[in-house]
Parts: structure tokens; sequence; C-alpha cells
């Protein structure tokens, strides 16, 4: 991947110096507005974006309003039980047409003037446009030409994703780099136990990925909540895959992924930008669905499932709920210090990466680099 120092962004000179051992982005890529609005405006409309889970929208005519950099998107779900992801204003005054998740029956309606759109984004009712006659329209206006403006939107499994600019590589091509890596999973077994919220980290988001894909914290951050030793782990990268995994012998550990730790073979991987997926042998997975929302602020919650079809019991769902709550809890308070250790002078060099622990946190920074410069 060729990198371009650009003064659009601030100056990449250290990040691109050559050698073993690499820098890391420097701390205007994690505090800066300006780098916030290049990854607002470019980085995140041109990728395949997590934003939602569609367990959460399971009846025709839920309606989920979602964010992607600036742009308001609102995700419906038709009377054919498909997904789609319109740009979420009014073609009227563009009124921002529906502002809290809700069940809008068979008519997406604009509060305003009660313009009124179907389910599949058609405009249906203009009600009085062309004057005292309540179906008036004026000469020259085709409603036909007025429907909500629709955005790429695919579903994988519970995952909803979407494009904003249209132009992002196929999204079976996207999910590839995951989809090869599912070893035997079938999602028709799965099961959700339940979402965790975890409220707003006061840190950037690409400390929460970076965190989720170099294995090297493992063993000291989570020395109380996981038995995976650091030697078992080893780094994936594959284009825009990014992430670990570690094998252990199950037989050793007497860990079944619902205990108080986890001591089990994982595979931590993630799709550019924001997708994180975990699984967790022999019968658990997660995704993380994380939301930037500014420079040092970013929303995650936490979707677990069972890929086995056990229904958990309550006592065992809380549980297991629980200790992820733990692990992402230790998490966070070192991505809440990374990003407070932006303010230091001493942080303008961006710090150093392990070349073989940290290679895919390096990838990482490399695709951050590339969306925001094109
Ligand atoms: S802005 Fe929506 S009907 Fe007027
Ligand atoms: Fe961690």
């Amino acid at each position: 991947m060729s990198l371009i120092a650009t003064d659009k962004v601030g100056n990449l000179d250290a990040f691109n110096e050559s050698g073993a051992v690499k820098r890391g982005l420097p701390p205007f890529a994690y505090t800066s507005e300006q780098f916030w609005e290049a990854e607002k405006n470019e980085l995140f409309p041109s990728s395949w974006v997590l934003v939602g889970f569609a367990h959460e929208m399971d009846k025709p005519g839920d309606a989920m309003p979602v964010n992607v950099g600036d742009n308001p998107i609102v995700l419906v779900r038709n009377r054919d039980n498909t997904i789609k992801a319109f740009h979420n204003v009014c073609r009227h005054r563009c009124l921002k047409l529906v502002d809290k998740a809700q069940n809008v029956g068979r008519m997406l309606k604009c509060p305003y003037h009660a313009w009124a759109y179907g389910l599949d984004g058609e405009l249906r009712t203009t009600p009085y446009f062309g004057g005292e006659d309540p179906q008036s329209v004026p000469e020259g206006f085709d409603p036909k030409e007025h429907g909500l403006k629709e955005v790429n939107c695919a579903v994988w499994y519970d995952w909803i994703f979407v494009n904003v600019s249209g132009d992002a590589q196929p999204f079976e091509t996207f999910i590839e780099p995951v989809k090869s890596r599912l070893e035997g999973l079938d999602f028709d077994q799965a099961k959700l136990v339940g979402v965790i919220d975890l409220g707003v980290i006061d840190t950037n988001w690409k400390f929460l990925m970076e965190n989720f894909i170099e294995p090297y914290h493992v063993q000291f951050v989570h020395s109380s909540t996981t038995d995976q030793p650091l030697v078992d782990h080893y780094t994936v990268n594959d284009g825009h895959c990014q992430g670990s995994a570690v094998d252990l012998d199950e037989t050793d550990e007497g860990g079944d992924g619902s205990g108080d730790t986890l001591a089990v073979s994982s595979r931590y991987l993630t799709l550019f930008p924001t997708f994180v997926f975990g699984r967790y042998f022999p019968d658990q997975m997660g995704v993380h669905l994380n939301i930037p929302l500014g420079p040092n602020k970013t929303l995650q919650r936490r979707a677990i499932y069972m890929t086995d079809g056990t229904e958990l019991d309550a006592e065992s769902a809380e549980k297991l709920k629980q200790l992820w709550v733990d692990v992402h809890k230790e998490d966070h308070e070192m991505c809440i210090r990374l990003q407070e250790g932006r303010k230091s002078v001493v942080a303008q060099s961006g710090g150093v990466l392990s070349p073989h622990w940290e290679d895919s946190v390096r990838n990482f920074q490399e695709q951050v680099v590339a969306a925001v410069s094109e």
C-alpha cells in the first residue's frame, strides 16, 4: 500500500518512515477535528459500515435511524421482510424524517407537511402540494422522482451494513475474509444470547479497533478474565481483514466460554473500518457495534450468540454477559488512557509498534491513512 503524506489531514512523515520497527499514527489522527472531518466525509461513507442488528428491527414497518459520518440514514424493514436503507430526509424540505426507532406501519410519514412514503421509499402522498385540492400536484412535478434516496444496504446474518457512497467493493468481497474463516460455523444454528450496551467510551474509535486486533495486551490486561497465553497467539493480516487468533488445546483448559474466564481457542477478526467479529470455540461468537461519535467518543454495543443452538438459561446468560462486560471494561480503561496519552508532546512520534504482534495494527492504520488521503 502506498502512503501519502497529505497536508489535508496533517504531517505523516514519522508514520511513513521505513524500518523494521514502525511508528503508530500521530496524535492528530485521534484528536483533531480536521482528521475526524476527513473520516466522516470520506472514510465512513466510502466503506461498508456496520450500523445495526437485524433482530432489533424484526417486524415489517420497523424503522431505525442511524448515522454514517454526518449522514442521517434510516433502515426500514419492508413487508417482504427485507431491510432497505434510505437517506433519512424528506424530499420536500429535507426534514430528518425518522427521529427514533419505531414501527411506522405501512408508511413513513413526514410530520411537517404530511408527505408519505411507502416502505419501499416511493413517494405516495403530497397533500395540497399543488393548491387547495388535497390531491393536487403542481404541473411538472413527478412524485416518482421524489421518492426517498436509497442507500446500498446488505444484511449478513444479524448484521446490517450500509455503504453511503455506493462505490465500495461488492459486499460479498467485503465479507469474504471473515466468511472464509468461519470453520464450519452454521448461522442457522446460532442463537442470540443478548446485546450488552457498553455506553459511550472516551476514546477514539480506532483505539478500540486496534486493541481488538493485537494480541500483545491480552495476557497482561485480561489476566483475571482470560487465560490465553501470548505465545499461543498469531496475527491475521488479509487485505482489509485484520485480527489475531489463538489456538489452545481445549482439553487442557476446561473453559467452555460460559464460565468465569475465557480460556478457549479464539478468532478475533475485523473488517475495515469498524466490523468486529469474535469466535470463541467451541460454541460462542460476538459482534461489536462501534459507533464513532467524535474524535474522542465512541459508542459500543456487543451482541453475543451461541453458535451451537444452545438456549442459555437466564442465570448462565447473565453470567456470560457479565464476563464480557468485565473484559470490555478492561479494554476500555486502556483505550481511554491511550487517548489521554495523546495530549503529551512525547506522543507526537506516534509510539512504536511490535513488528510481530502489532503488524495488524499497522496495517489497519495504513488503511485509515489511505481512506482519508483519497
Ligand atoms: S418537510 Fe416533509 S412534508 Fe414538508
Ligand atoms: Fe482486550
